[in-house]
């Protein structure tokens, strides 16, 4: 990679913003006035596509790991001859044929001694794979929901029939498909589409509570247990800010929940592998159980999308009823398994643990104490940090993200999670630092010293 700005001919800029024009936009009235044109390692090639700088090209560091998923960053030799032996030996096959390839991976991870069964007892789970996050939170509502009906006598499951209720927290983020749009309760997520009048999905209601309030959860449990489902919940919560909630949280949750009948369901699409530990639904005392638990985002090393829902083995759905094609194929599990094997004989979740701590440790002092009328707080754990911003700063994010990036880091910024009940205070957008699994000390010094450059390139641009 070039480390100095230089210039791109004219021809190709006109490619690059044509494809720009060609590719649906998602993200309303602003478009990133940037093209991606390589990267290597940690380090993204960028081109200027508008302006007088057009044609400019200067490197970024990756501080968003592409949403988070890009664990092992750009280029990496690991994911490259997994995907060659992949594609030389390891051949096709659907689900209905056991593929050595998955075979291999999945009692590596779930058979006698594997790798995760401190947190998914051997015998107690069974695994499938989807595209995507959110196809994996799809079908673990499907799951869930079918854990009302007795299939062998063609009848609702006895004790279960009463449960039309599923608990999601205020903030959450599960993804976009319409099944998941009931859980989502922000106002900006479900404009635009039919009112759930009542009842959510499937004559099931979504109710929100605060993240992090054991209280209101106790408080929900005691007038709704006997009718509840599932509890949905992302043991951190992205979207609404890189909210972690307060020690012992997660197991009251989950253990409530469990005392009431209900299933516990963890979105781990996001915190998979970022927390310094490849399960974030975990305290101390070691893993908080969990019904279904779904991972995603770095499961597919930055090269592939899939995702992976592992259910309790008596959670099943009905006989074709969750076919898919892409379900743990032979080549996702081989990228998978060599990705993950370099993961832990590199130790690269525990170095994540220390990086990050330093990581946040200088976002605290040089840019919240730094910056107090741009950035108000950092939360977050290992290398899944996040910076909430002012009420002030936050009316100009698009112009703060553009110095930024042009000060020499890729950030990406979360919706926050804006209004929340209980009297707790209203969250307002957060920078997401969530670098891949690769990042070194060298790297948090750039990261942190772009961010702060970027920032007094805003408030100058701000005071003039
Ligand atoms: C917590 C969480 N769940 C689910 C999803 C959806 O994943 P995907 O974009 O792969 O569909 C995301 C993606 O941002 C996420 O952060």
């Amino acid at each position: 990679m070039h480390s100095e700005a230089g210039r791109m001919n004219v021809e190709r800029i006109k490619t690059l913003s044509a494809g720009r024009e060609l590719h649906m936009h998602h993200y309303g009235a602003t478009s990133l006035p940037f093209a991606c044109v390589g990267a290597s390692g940690l380090v993204q090639k960028f081109v200027e596509l508008e302006g007088q700088d057009a044609g400019r090209t200067f490197d970024v560091l990756d501080a968003s790991g592409g949403y988070g998923s890009a664990c092992l960053g750009a280029g990496s030799a690991v994911v490259g001859q997994a995907l060659q032996r992949a594609v030389t030996e390891v051949g096709y096959s659907t689900d209905e044929v056991v593929s050595g390839e998955r075979a291999a991976l999945l009692v590596r991870l779930f058979g006698d001694g594997g790798l995760w069964t401190h947190a998914f007892p051997t015998g107690q789970y069974h695994v499938s794979g989807r595209n995507s996050g959110s196809e994996g939170m799809e079908l673990a509502i499907r799951l869930a929901l079918e854990s009302r009906f007795d299939r062998r006598r063609l009848r609702p499951a006895s004790g279960r029939e009463g449960r039309d209720r599923i608990l999601a927290f205020e903030g959450a983020w599960h993804g976009w498909t319409s099944g998941l749009v009931p859980l989502l309760n922000r106002r900006h997520y479900r404009i635009g589409l039919p009112e759930f009048v009542e009842t959510g999905p499937y004559g099931v209601q979504v109710d929100h509570i605060p993240f992090g309030d054991l209280d209101a959860a106790r408080r929900y449990f005691a007038e709704n247990g006997s009718r509840l489902l599932a509890v949905i919940v992302e043991p951190i919560q992205g979207d609404a800010g890189i909210q972690v909630p307060p020690d012992g949280y997660l197991r009251q949750l989950a253990d409530t929940a469990r005392e009431s009948g209900a299933l516990v369901v963890a979105d781990e699409v996001l915190t998979f592998a970022k927390t310094g530990q490849f399960f974030a639904m975990a305290d101390t005392a070691g893993p908080v159980p969990t019904d279904i638990t779904v991972i995603g985002k770095s499961l597919g090393m930055g090269a592939l999308s899939t995702a992976m829902v592992i259910a309790r083995k008596g959670l099943t759905s009905r006989a074709s009823g969750t076919i898919s094609t892409s379900d743990l194929r032979p080549l996702t599990c081989a990228v998978i398994r060599d990705g993950l094997e370099h993961i832990v004989a590199g130790g690269l979740l525990e170095q994540s643990a220390v990086i990050g701590g330093v990581l946040r440790e200088r976002l605290e002092a040089e840019l919240v104490q730094a910056f107090p009328d741009v950035y108000r707080e950092v939360r977050g754990r290992a290398l899944m940090q996040g910076i909430e911003l002012t009420e002030s700063a936050a009316a100009h994010l698009p112009v703060l993200r553009e110095h930024i990036i042009r000060s020499g880091v890729y950030v990406e910024f979360m919706a926050g999670a804006g209004r929340r009940s209980c009297g707790l205070r209203y969250v307002y957008p957060t920078m997401r630092i969530a670098p891949p699994l690769v990042t070194e000390h060298s790297h948090v010094e750039q990261i942190v010293g772009s961010l702060a450059e970027g920032t007094r390139r805003f408030r100058k641009a701000q005071q003039s």
